[in-house]
């Protein structure tokens, strides 16, 4: 049985859009909802006929009640996996137990180094000679959990933050749907906080 995915975004989509364009065997994507109405990506969504939804975070009073709200909405596509990509909220504690080894997402640095914003200013700051991203399953401690794969880009001499976070984008739009094709063949297991890989 295939397995339905929702994706969480708030702007421009380009790793949604990855993911869709992969047209993952075995993978159902049953909607894209974005915390603003005006995300770039949700006409890229529709265009591509997937179901969207907006559920906008400056209507609720608390984080707890739009989180509780985002549950609700999320859980009526019924998934079995929720997918953040490039949804800038911080989540509650409830959100993350709730969808507890169901919910991936992309950060721009190779965690545990770089947490937060400004991975790649940050990157160069310090003079690090690699960088990349990293896909793990959520945990209510910020950009932390296990991890499902990494990709290293070299730092070059002369990079700006932007030629960086392009290098870094290229390899987002590679891994995310190669994470997702993993979850989707039953392949991840999560064993003492690690994820490990089965064989196909
Ligand atoms: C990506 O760099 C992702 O790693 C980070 O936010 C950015 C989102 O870009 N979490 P996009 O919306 O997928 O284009």
């Amino acid at each position: 049985m295939s397995k339905r995915i929702v994706i969480l975004i708030s702007g421009r989509g380009s790793n949604m859009e990855a993911i869709l364009n992969a047209h993952i065997d075995n993978v159902e994507i049953a909607a894209v909802i974005s915390n603003r109405p005006d995300a770039k990506g949700l006409p890229i969504a529709a265009a591509a006929g997937v179901p969207t939804a907006v559920l906008d975070h400056k209507n609720y009073s608390s984080r707890e009640a739009f989180d509780q709200a985002l549950i609700a909405l999320i859980d009526t596509y019924q998934p079995d996996l929720v997918v953040l990509a490039g949804f800038m909220r911080i989540l509650t504690a409830e959100f993350t137990g709730h969808y507890h080894n169901r919910l991936i997402n992309i950060h721009p640095s190779l965690l545990p180094a770089f947490t937060g914003l400004h991975t790649h200013e940050r990157a160069i700051a310090e003079g690090v000679r690699f960088h990349g991203c990293t896909i793990h399953f959520v945990t209510p401690a910020l950009d932390h959990g296990p991890i499902i794969l990494q990709a290293v880009v070299p730092v070059l001499p002369d990079d700006d933050a932007d030629q960086l976070a392009a290098r870094v984008l290229k390899e987002e739009h590679r891994l995310y749907p190669e994470a997702i094709r993993l979850f989707a063949a039953d392949r991840l297991v999560i064993d003492a906080g690690r994820v490990r890989i089965l064989s196909a």
